[in-house]
């Protein structure tokens, strides 16, 4: 299967026949516990996942699945509530999805948010951390398979996929509203289940700073067709075999939950000086 535009042009034309000639131009995939700033956006319109031709359908809990169009400190945006987890049973080639309908659309930059496991242990549950870069040592990449040379090149640069005027807005927001925003490298493993306390040390030995089961894949998609991109963890927990108790999917989201409101504050106010 060839991922090109031809492909998810059903897509593209059916979420445009449900939003009545907005033009979004944000990108924004928000992560466990951050259901809340989706709450803020104005004259919001949903669409379902499970409604959209050649689309994926969410299966995780505590995820939505729905993009909900509509302005949000002044921006205009096309955001994920719910998303797509290599977890869940998908292919790799099949999670460039909503990052390319994304494209399609209009979207000219992307936010992507998660939840994550420190493995610096500097950080503590509720911190927030900036993603200034990732590793995937897992082989496959969405990018497998022909390439659609309508989104981008075969080989695609990722030095700066991780946007540093972006980065720099988002360092005076910190600045600006006195809140320690950390800056770390995102470590991605497949899932679901969690890592051992043997992994989390290679981890670290490596230079990751926190660890989680998504984001990666859109943010690859993204750098494949030049989409600038910002990204964020909100640490859930501190990762496996740092503190003597083992991981529950509960504990993520509960403190998720209990941070995403101060997180979700700070978003808003990244987002209005972009
Ligand atoms: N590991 C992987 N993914 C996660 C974690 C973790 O500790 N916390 C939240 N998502």
């Amino acid at each position: 299967m060839k991922y090109d535009k031809a492909y998810f042009q059903p897509a593209v034309d059916y979420i445009k026949s449900q939003i009545g000639g907005f033009e979004p131009k944000l990108g924004l995939i928000l992560g466990t516990g951050l259901g809340g700033l989706a709450a803020q956006i104005e004259d919001p319109i949903e669409v379902s996942y499970k409604d959209i031709p050649n689309f994926l359908v969410s299966t995780a809990p505590d995820h939505a699945g729905k993009f909900i169009f509509g302005t949000l400190c002044g921006k205009k945006m096309m955001c994920m509530s719910g998303r797509f987890h290599f977890y869940e049973g998908y292919a790799f080639e099949q999670l460039v999805a909503p990052v390319r309908v994304m494209k399609m659309m209009g979207v000219e930059r992307l936010i992507v948010t998660n939840a994550a496991g420190a493995v610096n242990t500097d950080y503590a549950p509720g911190d927030l951390m900036m993603i200034t870069d990732h590793i995937k040592m897992t082989g496959a990449s969405p990018m497998c398979g022909p390439n659609a040379d309508d989104f981008g090149p075969r080989f695609f640069d990722m030095t700066r996929v991780y946007d540093r005027s972006m980065m720099a807005v988002a360092r005076e927001c910190a600045k600006r509203a006195e809140i320690k925003v950390h800056e770390g490298v995102y470590f991605f493993f497949t899932g679901p289940q969690f890592e051992t306390p043997a992994e989390i040390r290679a981890v670290r030995v490596l230079g990751g700073d926190a660890v989680g089961m998504s984001t990666v894949t859109e943010v690859l998609t993204a750098a494949h067709c030049g989409m600038p991109v910002l990204g964020f963890s909100m640490i859930s927990n501190m990762a496996a075999g740092i503190l003597d108790q083992p991981l529950s999917g509960e504990e993520v989201t509960e403190i998720a939950e209990k941070a995403g409101p101060r997180f979700s504050a700070y978003l808003a106010d990244v987002i209005r000086s972009l």
